[in-house]
């Protein structure tokens, strides 16, 4: 056995002789352990598939979660929303582009991510499907559908793929400004005249059932579950969750005087679990295959962005040649 300097990780190639089940056990026991695997590192060709797909998935709902709230910095009540919504719009752009990033680490083409984007084969939160119809929606949006983020995101900053463990580093930090900026919309709103209550209990009424989808399907339905959690890429299920996110949440919803729409809300008291009425799973599943209220103009814009864009990428790219010819 040698001994490692713990400053220089080994790297494990695919030609060191050993067969695939001895690089699985090696592979299996540095995630039991906590270690974070690296870019360079051995690692099962199903970890990176499973990896690309939620880390893409994540980017996508990233960029493509920028648009319903985008659709409001014009119509922000005060200069001071504008810019903070101005603000948080541009950090998920950012937050994309970092886990753009991280796929890219795993050998995937921000090329390929960005045409499966735009010619609707990629996936990403149903959530971001619905329209924004008011401005208590954005506060909705910030507060809720944020923090619904922060929760998964903490669990899966913790995870066992190193490059997007420290992107989630950066992107939590960022996200719990976003919350605080939606819970001071919605108290704001909460605490001003009956219109405004109204408008609240509204958008909190249309945003409640696809908030308890953002945790996914649930865990008797789920198909990745217990391999994402055996490779530390997941470390809880959804329900589990969606349970994290009830515990912490209904109470402060509660506190704001706002009802939530969902009669069977409650904690039952042997068991500690939230019972609920669970979301409409097939229109989950209508709405990811492409289907929702808001499915194809979300691509739309995205793609005409993509379009108009184009200049400054070919700029940038020529900006790139001329650095890389040498002085004379
Ligand atoms: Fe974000
Ligand atoms: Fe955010």
């Amino acid at each position: 056995m040698t001994l490692m300097n713990p400053l220089v990780r080994p790297v494990i190639t695919d030609d060191d002789g050993r067969s695939e089940d001895e690089k699985l056990v090696t592979f299996e026991a540095r995630v039991a352990a906590g270690e974070k695997i690296e870019p360079t590192d051995w690692m099962p060709d199903r970890y990176r598939q499973q990896l690309i797909r939620m880390v893409q998935n994540h980017g996508n709902s990233e960029i493509v979660g920028a648009l319903p709230e985008r659709e409001w910095i014009p119509h922000a009540p005060t200069f001071k929303r504008k810019l903070a919504l101005t603000a948080k719009v541009q950090d998920e752009v950012g937050h994309a582009q970092l886990l753009y990033r991280v796929v890219e680490t795993l050998g995937k083409p921000r090329e390929v991510i960005i045409e499966e984007l735009l010619n609707g084969t990629a996936k990403y939160s149903n959530v971001f499907n619905y329209p924004p119809e008011t401005w208590a929606d954005v506060g909705i949006i910030a507060w809720l559908i944020d923090a619904a983020a922060i929760i998964r995101q903490m669990l899966l900053r913790e995870g066992s793929y190193g490059p997007y463990s420290r992107a989630l580093k950066r992107i939590c930090y960022e996200e719990s400004f976003h919350l605080k900026h939606g819970h001071d919309i919605c108290v704001t709103l909460a605490t001003g005249t009956q219109f405004q209550r109204d408008m609240l209990q509204d958008a909190l009424n249309r945003w409640w059932n696809p908030i308890v989808g953002f945790f996914g399907p649930p865990d008797r339905a789920s198909v990745h579950t217990d391999e994402l959690m055996r490779w530390r890429v997941k470390l809880k299920t959804n329900d589990a969750i969606r349970q994290q996110f009830f515990d912490q949440y209904v109470p402060r919803i509660w506190e704001l005087g706002l009802s939530i729409p969902d009669p069977e809300l409650r904690k039952d008291d042997e068991s500690g679990r939230w019972l609920y009425t669970e979301p409409d799973w097939e229109e989950f599943k209508r709405v990811i295959k492409g289907h929702g209220p808001c499915n194809a103009e979300r691509i739309a814009v995205r793609r005409l962005a993509h379009e108009e864009g184009e200049w400054v990428r070919r700029a940038l790219a020529a900006a790139a040649n001329d650095q890389a010819v040498p002085v004379q």
